[in-house]
């Protein structure tokens, strides 16, 4: 008796999850349960492979379950265009997990909040980028400031082992932190820099393991989650700057490492840099924004690397904000749909041998930079990154300078790996360098 009731109930569950719960969802990958389809992305981290199999599979559009959450991805350009673009407001509340806000504590911020608090603060952070220099030459003196702290400390180490990582995140951490709150952490400060570090890179070492990102999305795995980290009386504030601070530091680091260490793994592309440098700008002076489109081989390694660092390889999770209908299938309000960049940044369709750095592809017959809109490292539609102008203020001045005065070349233990970790948010490249001065 005990066996029937057992194998009926399983045979029950079981159908319920692999065919009831999918039936009026566009077709994708089996979830298992409890999982989902994320362990998928485990094989190979960090799923770059799982989402463009799917997608070659599927086609444009396919389910993809977070735990029992199903989400609509949207993988091709043409179809991002048609949905997060076109159709903007329908996409562009986030959905979050419940266990966030406990993190937060409460629907605080700009990243995870939706519709009225959304947008007004989207607005006011835009709005204070501007006010405090971007688009005008403000921003730009600020950064140099930083620029020209990453030669001292690189100038001092010439010549022998330097970690390149932590000096990039401390000048990068000084440009959002005088934003902030207006100061920035010179040598008096180092200490401080250091344990702010340690409390924002927590969250980090947090979200970005798998095993926590399966605690967040599959309810069996919450218990091993800490209550939440904030308590303090201004909640909003405290969130906003969490933010802005969380996804302007790690990801413009990550980017810039990234960079690096790709150049280091191709001497080639270095050796084409200096000649550039050296045709254009020719000595050791600071280059400014003014010069960007004298460098069309400089964007094209920014490009590049923004390209094949590809940050966030599930993106951020959206929902629907009403009923809508996507190749004939009717998606209520309410469910996950993700803007699938990174199978986007790897369509070989668009890109030749992705998996290959070759910031050529991005210069054209003419020696001109040539534009891709493919190329969408910031995402795309109404969420997308709100510090994409800072970013890539700060990508430009830091790379350029430092190609421009330095010779790099790899630590005696060789160029740095580039093999991706697994979760949320691609880890930075931590390496050590050897520069010398180049004039
Ligand atoms: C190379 C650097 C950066 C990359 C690759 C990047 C990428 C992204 C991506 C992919 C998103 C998700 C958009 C979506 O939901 O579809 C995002 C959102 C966001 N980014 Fe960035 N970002 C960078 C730098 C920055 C900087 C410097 C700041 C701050 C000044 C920043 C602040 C934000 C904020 C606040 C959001 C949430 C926007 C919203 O939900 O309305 N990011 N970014």
């Amino acid at each position: 008796m005990f066996v029937i009731l057992f194998v009926t109930a399983l045979t029950a569950y079981l159908a319920h999850e692999l065919w009831w719960k999918r039936r009026n969802l566009p077709p994708g990958p089996c979830p298992v349960p409890v999982f989902g389809n994320l362990l998928s992305l485990n094989y190979p981290p960090p799923g770059y492979e799982a989402f463009e199999k799917w997608t070659e599979n599927y086609g444009p559009v396919y389910t993809f379950w977070i735990g029992n959450t199903p989400h609509i991805m949207i993988n091709t350009f043409d179809k991002l265009k048609e949905t997060f673009v076109r159709d903007g407001d329908a996409y562009v509340d986030k959905k979050n997990p419940p266990m966030l806000q406990l993190f937060r504590g409460g629907e605080y911020g700009v990243m995870d909040t939706n519709g009225a608090k959304w947008r007004e603060h989207r607005r006011f952070a835009l709005t204070s980028l501007r006010d405090f220099g971007l688009g005008k030459n403000l921003m730009q003196e600020k950064i140099l400031i930083e620029v020209q702290d990453v030669f001292r400390k690189f100038d001092e180490n010439e010549g022998s082992e330097t970690d390149v990582a932590i000096i990039f995140d401390n000048a990068i951490a000084n440009v959002i932190n005088q934003l902030l709150f207006g100061y920035r952490f010179d040598e008096a400060k180092q200490d401080e820099f250091v344990a702010l570090k340690k409390i924002i890179d927590a969250p980090q070492d947090v979200f970005g393991k798998f095993h926590m990102f399966l605690a967040m999305n599959v309810p069996i795995f919450r218990k091993i989650l800490p209550n939440a980290i904030f308590e303090q009386p201004d909640r909003q504030l405290a969130n906003m700057c969490l933010d802005l601070w969380f996804a302007g530091l790690s990801t413009t680091t990550n980017t810039t490492t990234w960079a690096i260490g790709y150049i280091l793994n191709k001497p080639k592309i270095q050796q084409k840099l200096h000649e550039e440098m050296d045709l254009v700008i020719g000595s050791d002076r600071i280059i400014t924004t003014a010069e960007k489109n004298a460098l069309p081989y400089m964007n094209a390694v920014i490009n590049e690397s923004q390209r094949c660092a590809n940050l966030v390889p599930l993106n951020l999770q959206h929902a629907t904000t009403r009923d809508i209908v996507l190749d004939g299938y009717h998606i209520p309000a309410g469910t996950g749909v993700v803007a699938q960049i990174s199978t986007v940044m790897n369509d070989k369709q668009v890109f030749t041998d992705p998996e290959v750095f070759n910031p050529d592809r991005f210069i054209d017959e003419n020696g001109k930079l040539r534009k891709v809109e493919e190329l969408i490292p910031f995402s795309i539609g109404k969420r997308q990154c709100l510090g994409e102008g800072l970013a890539r203020m700060e990508l430009f001045l830091f790379l350029s300078n430092f190609f421009n005065r330095y010779q790099i070349s790899p630590s005696f233990s060789g160029p740095p790996s580039l093999i991706k970790n697994s979760g949320t948010v691609i880890a930075p490249r931590v390496f050590s360098a050897i520069v010398r001065k180049r004039h």
